[in-house]
């Protein structure tokens, strides 16, 4: 087991805390806050109550997400702009998600909403994201709402690539095994849509409602 009591999360989302792997530096590990998982269920209105506790585990959706369809083929395309997955393993604080840390020159890679917040949306960025837009397109990987604090960049050959460390997988009751590819199309260009809709939303001061 993984001794993470007295380690500082570098750090934390809304969802969960981020760990460097005590053992392994380029490993990121994610424990869901203790408590959440309770708190969220005894809120929820009596139907969703009906769910099991699993379906609101970040950790448990996530590693249902890294199946979807399009990444079975587990290629280097595939895999271009999505930090990698290795599995559940068993912290002193509970369960964690054990993913590719993304790293530049040793530093964590800063998260495309920092980006946006200090430099606004450059040209060089801009090409990032459309390229990122088209890799989604072209390999059909479904995903959440796509959400600047969710996606950090790594600098290949004095590129900057996009990756998403948080926010794969589907929005709820979208079947992730059995989706046809005429939905995930579709599918797919909403989120880009929204994916805009929510930086230009970050940008100009977040106004009324992003969507
Ligand atoms: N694999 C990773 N590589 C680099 N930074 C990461 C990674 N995973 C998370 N982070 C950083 O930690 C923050 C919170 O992680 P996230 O997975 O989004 O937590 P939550 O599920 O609570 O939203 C991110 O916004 C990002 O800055
Ligand atoms: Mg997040």
């Amino acid at each position: 087991m993984i001794e993470l009591n007295g380690i500082t999360p570098f750090a934390e989302g809304g969802n969960r805390k981020c760990f460097v792997h005590p053992e392994k530096p380029d490993k990121c590990l994610k424990v869901v806050h203790p408590g959440l998982l309770e708190k969220i269920t005894k809120n929820q209105p009596w139907y969703k109550k009906l769910r099991s506790k699993s379906s609101f585990d970040d950790n448990l959706r996530e590693q249902e997400a890294y199946n979807q369809k399009s990444l079975k083929r587990n290629d280097q395309i595939a895999y271009k702009h999505l930090a990698k997955w290795y599995g559940m393993v068993e912290t002193s604080i509970g369960m964690a998600s054990e993913t590719e840390l993304i790293k530049n020159d040793g530093e964590i890679a800063q998260t495309l909403e920092d980006y946006l917040f200090s430099k606004g949306l450059t040209d060089e960025i801009k090409n990032s994201i459309e390229e990122f837009h088209d890799w989604l397109r072209e390999n059909l990987i479904l995903t959440k709402n796509l959400i600047p604090h969710n996606i950090v960049i790594k600098i290949e050959d004095n590129q900057m690539i996009l990756k998403i460390i948080d926010g794969l997988g589907s929005k709820a009751f979208f079947p992730l095994p059995s989706y046809s590819d005429f939905f995930a199309k579709r599918y797919v260009e909403r989120r880009i849509e929204l994916m805009w809709s929510r930086i230009n939303w970050d940008l100009s001061g977040r106004k009324g409602n992003w969507k």
